[in-house]
């Protein structure tokens, strides 16, 4: 379940329910789908999907409600490697050598909690501040910024989410913090792409799309409140902050439809019907609150629904087990794979 995504395995930060290791499936699935033409990417996440897609010569308009998630889709779908060739390796060489600063981001991730060793987190907010100030076009700013949540995510200290840091450092929170160059793609041959920072279903009303990929996520787990750090980072905010992980507050207000077992139905049953009429492909788990055969009856009302299925190594927390608060180990998990879903839709 979780992956590293983009041009190199470590390249891109860990995140829950990236499609990384799906990507064949996922890419065959669409090109029996429709083999050219527009993607929408209603839930984009690490934009790794989008991507492929993009790499695969489709037209993309990635779409997710986090912040940070569509500056990672800016960098990655919708800027293209021609139009940075230049400014990028200059503004990097710029952020480098930027003076660390030891303020609130260092007090409150490397001090009040555990996240960032404190020499690494007065590094990110140098950088950080010093991108602030700096004349940049929305999508340059982009790109930095995941360089920085990048260099960020290869010295946490945590399991790959940021509900909780490390009792003890991981060992490569006391490696130093290294900038490296995001790996961008070039032009699409099939027409421009864009990233959109929109509820799904704003989007599904908003966009066409020849096509559209549809990844909600599946059970309880919030992305605001997994990955709050890189929200953080990106909106530059300050915000009021909760609990040993010091999470937003807003993590308690911004709350998606899809993380409640008495709402997903009906979240994603508004999605589709705004999309009706188009080819859909559908990604799911056999882990999440809607079981196959309940989804499968709400696509039928949208046109013919093939399913296909393919077994899939489970987050890394299953493979460590259970733990106890101090971190002693009590228990193995039931199963280390899970099955996922294609659900492919012909109107
Ligand atoms: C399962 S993940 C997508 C993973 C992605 N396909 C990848 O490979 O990285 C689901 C994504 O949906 C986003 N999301 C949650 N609720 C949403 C909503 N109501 N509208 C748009 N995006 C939403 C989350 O921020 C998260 O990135």
């Amino acid at each position: 379940m979780f992956g590293a995504a983009c041009a190199g395995e470590d390249a891109m930060i860990k995140y829950l329910g990236s499609k990384r290791l799906l990507l064949p499936f996922i890419l065959e699935a669409m090109r029996d789908l429709q083999p050219q033409g527009q993607v929408l990417d209603l839930f984009s996440g690490t934009s790794r999907v989008g991507q492929a897609l993009k790499a695969a010569g489709y037209s993309v308009i990635a779409n997710d409600n986090n912040q940070y998630a569509h500056c990672v889709a800016q960098c990655y779908v919708e800027a293209d490697a021609e139009d940075h060739a230049l400014d990028l390796e200059r503004n990097l060489a710029i952020l480098r050598q930027a003076s660390p600063l030891d303020g609130w981001f260092t007090e409150t991730y490397c001090r009040q909690s555990r996240f960032f060793q404190p020499q690494n987190g007065a590094r990110i907010e140098g950088m950080r501040i010093a991108l602030e100030q700096m004349p940049l076009t929305p999508i340059q700013k982009s790109i930095l910024l995941v360089a920085l949540m990048e260099a960020a995510d290869r010295v946490d200290s945590t399991t790959g989410v940021q509900m909780a840091f490390l009792k003890s450092w991981a060992p490569r929170a006391s490696n130093p913090l290294v900038l490296r160059k995001p790996e961008l793609l070039p032009r699409s041959p099939g027409g421009p792409c864009q990233a959109w920072c929109l509820d799904a279903l704003d989007a599904a009303n908003q966009f066409e799309g020849d096509v559209v990929y549809l990844d909600p996520p599946y059970n309880q787990h919030s992305y605001l409140g997994n990955y709050h750090i890189w929200e953080t980072l990106v909106r530059w905010d300050f915000p009021e902050v909760y609990g040993k992980a010091c999470k937003r507050v807003d993590c308690r207000q911004r709350r998606s439809a899809f993380n409640s077992k008495i709402t997903i139905a009906e979240a994603l049953q508004k999605v589709l019907e705004a999309l009706s009429g188009r080819p859909m492909l559908v990604s799911f788990s056999d882990e999440g609150y809607l079981q196959r055969e309940q989804i499968e009856g709400m696509l039928a009302k949208h046109g013919t629904v093939e399913t296909r299925q393919q077994s899939h190594v489970r987050y890394v927390g299953a493979k460590i087990g259970i733990h106890n608060q101090q971190g002693l180990k009590v228990g193995q998990v039931s199963h280390l794979k899970n099955q996922e879903f294609l659900f492919l839709v012909r109107p």
